[in-house]
């Protein structure tokens, strides 16, 4: 599509930012959706983040997503930040309001818990029971203050270095629900916290292309638990391979970076922009069928 000169302006900034899928995602909404626009992928350096954000208002860009290694950075070099990034301590969303100042938001928990309601619909109900989530890096922040938010009774956080896991179950417990509703596993007692949960999550870099399968004994896991792994490269994984075979309920990561993009679009474009197979089989490209 042609860019006029009175295009919006938005983008991705990461470092590297070649590897991200953003700007196919967004080029297919401006396009579906026939807006002039553009959305660009920057590769910034980590000592020259603050003046790129600090650039934005300057050249009338109307915002821009943060991707590795830019999120907790971008949280502080923000103007404002709202309650759910400032929870997750990261940013992945900014803004530039009328005034010229920068609003960082955090859409990873929204796009977790769109993709769940859209691919597992009638399977799941949050509230039903335990979730587990494997993993206490930034997307497990994400993932566990979206679950405390929308009603998980209970979450089990394992993690290989315990301490991580300890602090995030901590500090994630909603205070106005009383009792801590999130608890650390050991590693090595995964495969026993599947017991009764209706929700196991991965948000650890196993499974992940390069990097080594997650290993996890699957029996104890309901057959009626959802499975989601938020990798999406490749889209089906080890993991969802065996929660597959067993039967379970598996819905692959591709879906939550989708979903992820939305309010930002929205926020720049003026438009909340659908997630059709159509978008996923454009976005998913060589990760395999989609
Ligand atoms: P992200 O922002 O994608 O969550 P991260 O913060 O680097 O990335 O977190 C990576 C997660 O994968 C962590 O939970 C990490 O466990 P540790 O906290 O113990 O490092 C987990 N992880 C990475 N490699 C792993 C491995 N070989 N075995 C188990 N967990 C692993």
């Amino acid at each position: 599509m042609t860019i006029g000169g009175g295009a919006t302006v938005a983008g991705i900034i990461g470092w590297p930012v070649g590897h991200s899928r953003s700007p196919r995602l967004h080029g297919y909404w401006l396009e579906r959706y026939g807006i002039d626009g553009a959305y660009v992928p920057l590769a910034v350096a980590p000592d020259n983040l603050a003046a790129v954000l600090r650039a934005l208002p300057l050249m009338g860009i109307a915002g821009v997503n943060v991707t590795v290694p830019h999120k907790q950075a971008a949280l502080a070099a923000v103007d404002r930040a709202d309650a759910t990034a400032a929870r997750i301590g990261a940013v992945n969303t900014i803004t530039v309001a009328t005034d010229g100042t920068l609003e960082g938001s955090n859409t990873d928990g929204f796009g977790f818990l769109e993709n769940l309601r859209a691919g597992a619909a009638g399977n799941l109900d949050l509230a039903r029971g335990p979730a587990l989530v494997l993993g206490a890096g930034g997307a497990a922040r994400a993932v566990v203050a979206a679950l405390a938010d929308a009603g998980a009774p209970e979450i089990r956080i394992a993690n290989r270095g315990a301490e991580r896991a300890e602090r995030l179950a901590a500090e994630m417990s909603p205070a106005e629900r009383g009792e801590p509703i999130c608890r650390a596993v050991p590693w090595s007692e995964r495969a026993a916290a599947c017991d009764g949960a209706a929700l196991l999550v991965n948000t650890t870099s196993l499974g992940m292309q390069g990097q080594p399968p997650l290993e996890i004994a699957l029996d104890a896991l309901p057959l009626d638990a959802v499975v989601n792994d938020i990798v999406y490269a490749p889209l089906e994984t080890p993991l969802l391979a065996a929660a597959r075979a067993r039967g379970n309920p598996a819905l692959d990561g591709l879906g939550m970076l989708l979903h992820q993009g939305r309010p930002g679009f929205e926020a720049w474009f003026g438009i909340d922009p659908e997630v059709t197979p159509a978008l996923r089989a454009h976005v998913a490209g060589d990760l395999g069928a989609a």
